[in-house]
């Protein structure tokens, strides 16, 4: 059965606002057209491959398009983001009444008392579901509260969680990539040295790859995996080699309009 993802189409995508440090020299730099090109080129190269639904996007809402921020889904249960910050805040509500509207049960993070800081969490950009061990890989550290962990449990009762250290790569998703073979595919300086250890603790070394600072920074590490295929917004000739050696295709997305605002391919997409 083919995948299925939610997209938002770029109408209103833009850098309008400064919320990490890819957005500082970028804000009212965005080239629409380009930016829908790269968008629908994105969205034709996918649909090939998986079924995507569309949001409707919504005017003042530049982010809307990084629809991985949405939320986390688990069969027929969303759970709703929290914005760390307010300008994206308002998305929030549209992305709710689209799971609702589609019959999905939504299970909303509580706000227990004993949480030392309010809770934030940014969906699928800071959790990533490892499937073959069903265990959950969770961001903190710029986005996400790390206490959210404890919010989740009925519902991924196995999950660890990796503390960022880079405000470059501040959501789990712009620097983690896990694959179907059970490899990983990261750039280490992204983590702290105790999260480091975590990875190479539940990666063999041969299950490792570690990516350079230029590949990371051309958001390698932000694909969308659909069986043996990466689609990505670049790769180095090296790594594409490398990753063919391990039997995966990486199929070269540019998304470089997108990533004036700090996301790649797999940001534009959450999985259904
Ligand atoms: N400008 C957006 C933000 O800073 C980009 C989000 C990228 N999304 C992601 N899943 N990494 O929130």
């Amino acid at each position: 059965m083919k995948p299925r993802f939610l997209m938002c189409p770029p109408d209103y995508f833009g850098v309008e606002y400064n919320i990490n440090p890819w957005m500082t020299d970028n804000l009212g730099r965005v080239d629409h057209a380009h930016a829908k090109n790269q968008w629908r080129n994105l969205f034709d190269t996918l649909s090939k491959h998986a079924k995507i639904e569309l949001l409707e996007p919504q005017p003042r809402l530049p982010d809307m398009v990084f629809t991985a921020n949405a939320g986390l889904v688990k069969e027929n249960t969303f759970i709703p983001s929290r914005f760390q910050y307010p300008e994206r805040q308002p998305e929030e509500i549209h992305f709710r009444h689209w799971f609702s509207s589609k019959g999905y049960d939504l299970a909303d993070l509580a706000d227990p008392e004993n949480l030392s800081e309010p809770v934030s969490f940014e969906g699928e950009g800071d959790a990533l579901l490892q499937h073959n061990k069903n265990l959950l890989w969770m961001g903190y550290g710029f986005r996400t509260n790390p206490q959210t962990r404890d919010l989740i449990t009925d519902l991924f009762p196995q999950c660890i969680t990796l503390q960022l250290v880079d405000p470059r790569f501040y959501h789990l998703d712009t620097c983690f990539c896990l694959l179907p073979g059970g490899q990983v595919m990261y750039y280490p300086p992204a983590f702290s040295q105790e999260s480091h250890q975590i990875i190479e603790d539940n990666f063999a070394i041969e299950d490792r790859l570690e990516i350079d600072e230029e590949n990371a920074l051309y958001f390698t590490c932000n694909a969308v995996v659909i069986e043996n295929n990466l689609i990505l917004n670049h790769a180095s000739p090296a790594l594409i080699s490398q990753l063919a050696s391990l039997g995966y295709k990486a199929i070269l997305t540019p998304v470089d309009e997108f990533l004036k605002a700090g996301g790649g391919t797999k940001c534009l997409v959450l999985c259904l």
